[in-house]
């Protein structure tokens, strides 16, 4: 969504801020907005844009002060404009403000703060953060803070620079951490924000208030009770988020693929034994995810029926509040998040746990709300995904459900890691290939992409790959489900691609081939036998064990949709409308 950030210490704040919103772009980027506190005077630089290019035009990098905060913008309420980029201000110009989330309240906020007299600037729902702050700034800052966030209803994370030059932070549903470093405080959204700095961080809960004062940090709750948390270290890790020799970060993380399957393999035994206990003790199990990491959830539910012999219900997050009437006490929830600040699967997370169940969960982001939340929790593994569209993190994810599955069977999968790996590296090698279906496809208006069984999950990731990247409707299909309707848009013009490896599935998937091919629609293969229905033929290694095929056959899709984002001069790693982190409903 957005992300957030402010800093008071002894250096010069604007290059800081600079330098963590660069980080943290990947959940932001239409607008960019720095407020820095020099002599007495709150200073704003902001406009639309990545952060590189506003920069540029503003020199924000060069703005005065050793305290400031700093704000990547996703549109939520107001269109993108100079004016709705944050840090907003009041009245007085004495307070600045940066937000992520949402405030539910605005509307009757906004109007009760117009008719005492307030004037606003921008369209967004931030803006009355900063007014109501503004109100109570006279009692101080940590009365303006309580009283400020006893008024919002909603999800939110604000940081606020005051007139006086303290900095002022609140949790209520959305992620808010602050870096400890020698010489000053940081508060952010993301560690990304502040790793390069200092790797000691506070995670701040939900209700929390914080406020850096002169180089003093004090937390408290809305009611001015004060709060301890203790201080975390953070892996130094989590900050190699460089591009390398790589165009985009999406190309890097295509490629990166061979580690991920290495890394998911790497858990710590006492935490998986007890992940898989849990498991294997539930009455009912239910998996959720959102996007992406919801296939990961089909194709979990599929393994654990086929090699561990158990049944689970899959529950896409959005509708789990339609969906998890019978859950009570003896159910798990098995919650996938690359990120895990998906404001849908936390929302479901909270539903199964007043419900009674207990919660397990797979992430990327150890340090996240929903790691943090777990009864048990294991990590891919995988290092920051930064291009908005997730690739390493679905492989990661399989990888590790393959793992999981694995110890739940006894060893019943062929589990040659090493083996596997090199097989990763050398599709990812194979990009030359699928650049040549890729510019056959450049100006396709619709792509199916059907499969079956394991297959099927990796149609419809494919489909949101290519909708993301490529900007084309592209729909996957359960192959049997060709005649019951979709066999009516087969015609020229429409690209088809099987996703067909030699496992039972195959001679149904061929026997749909040709009936599309008969409609005379342009078939591509993706599949370890060459066959002749196929127009194109995009090769995979044939696999020993055939429970792997999913992440063999989604590399190629990821890296067509890359290539046909780079054909139609859209950028891979940002894509239109949409955010890395989805923190709002
Ligand atoms: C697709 C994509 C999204 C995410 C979804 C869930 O490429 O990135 O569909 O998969 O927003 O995100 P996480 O896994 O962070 O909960």
């Amino acid at each position: 969504m957005c992300s957030i950030i402010g800093y008071k210490g002894k250096n010069a704040a604007a290059p800081i801020l600079v330098d963590s919103l660069k980080r943290m772009e990947y959940r932001g980027y239409d607008s960019v907005g720095v407020a820095t506190f020099d002599s007495g005077s709150i200073l704003v630089r902001k406009g639309t844009g990545k952060v590189i290019e506003v920069n540029k035009n503003l020199n924000i990098d060069q703005m005065a002060g050793k305290i400031g905060i700093g704000h990547t913008r996703w549109a939520t309420h107001g269109g993108v404009t100079d004016k709705n980029a944050h840090p907003h201000s009041a009245c007085k110009n004495d307070i600045a403000v940066v937000h992520n989330g949402i405030i539910e309240n605005y509307r009757e906020l906004k109007e009760e703060l117009a008719s005492s007299g307030h004037t606003f600037a921008s369209e967004t729902d931030s803006e009355v953060i900063a007014h109501l702050l503004e109100i109570h700034y006279n009692r101080g800052v940590k009365k303006a803070m309580i009283e400020t966030c006893k008024r919002l209803q909603g999800n939110y994370a604000f940081v606020a620079v005051f007139q006086d030059g303290t900095i002022g932070g609140a949790r209520y549903e959305e992620p808010l951490i602050i870096g400890v470093a020698n010489d000053g405080y940081f508060v952010s959204s993301d560690v990304l924000g502040f790793l390069e700095y200092t790797d000691k961080a506070i995670f701040l809960e939900n209700g929390d208030i914080c406020i850096v004062d002169n180089s003093k940090l004090e937390i408290f709750d809305f009611e001015g009770k004060p709060i301890a948390h203790p201080i975390t270290q953070v892996a130094w890790e989590l900050g190699d988020i460089d591009k390398g020799k790589y165009a985009h970060y999406t190309l890097k993380e295509i490629n990166e693929q061979r580690l991920t399957v290495v890394h998911a393999g790497r858990q710590d035994e006492a935490v998986m034994n007890k992940f898989c206990d849990i498991l294997a003790g539930a009455k009912d199990i239910y998996i959720t995810g959102s996007g992406t990491s919801y296939h990961s959830a089909l194709i979990f539910k599929h393994m654990l029926a086929r090699f561990g012999k158990i049944r689970a219900e899959t529950v896409v997050s959005s509708e789990s509040q339609y969906a998890l009437a019978s859950m009570d006490d003896k159910s798990v929830l098995v919650a996938i998040s690359q990120s895990g600040e998906t404001a849908d699967v936390l929302d479901t997370v909270r539903l199964a746990r007043n419900q009674g169940a207990e919660i397990l969960s797979i992430v990327n982001v150890t340090t996240s709300s929903l790691a943090r939340v777990s009864d048990g929790c294991l990590s891919t593994n995988c290092g920051p995904e930064i291009g908005v569209a997730a690739t390493k993190s679905f492989t990661g994810q399989l990888a590790l459900i393959y793992n999981i599955t694995d110890r739940l069977c006894k060893n019943c999968l062929e589990t040659e890691r090493a083996e596997f790996a090199v097989v990763v590296e050398n599709i990812v090698a194979n990009q030359a290939s699928i650049m040549k279906v890729a510019v056959q496809m450049k100006d396709a208006s619709d792509i199916y992409l059907l499969g079956r069984s394991l297959h099927y999950p990796i149609a419809l990731e494919g489909a949101l790959k290519l909708k993301e990247l490529a900007y084309v409707h592209a729909e996957g299909i359960a192959a049997g489900e060709l005649k019951h309707g979709p066999l009516a848009l087969m015609e020229k013009n429409t690209f088809v691609i099987m996703i067909n490896p030699r496992d039972a599935t195959f001679n149904d998937t061929i026997s749909n081939a040709h009936e599309i091919k008969a409609r005379g629609a342009t078939v591509i293969g993706i599949s370890d036998r060459k066959d002749d229905v196929y127009d194109y033929w995009i090769e995979i290694p044939h696999l020993k064990e055939e429970a792997y095929y999913p992440i063999a056959e989604v590399i190629p899709l990821q890296i067509l949709a890359y290539q046909l984002a780079l054909a139609k001069n859209a950028d891979p790693d940002y894509p239109r409308n949409l955010a890395k982190s989805v923190t709002v409903r």
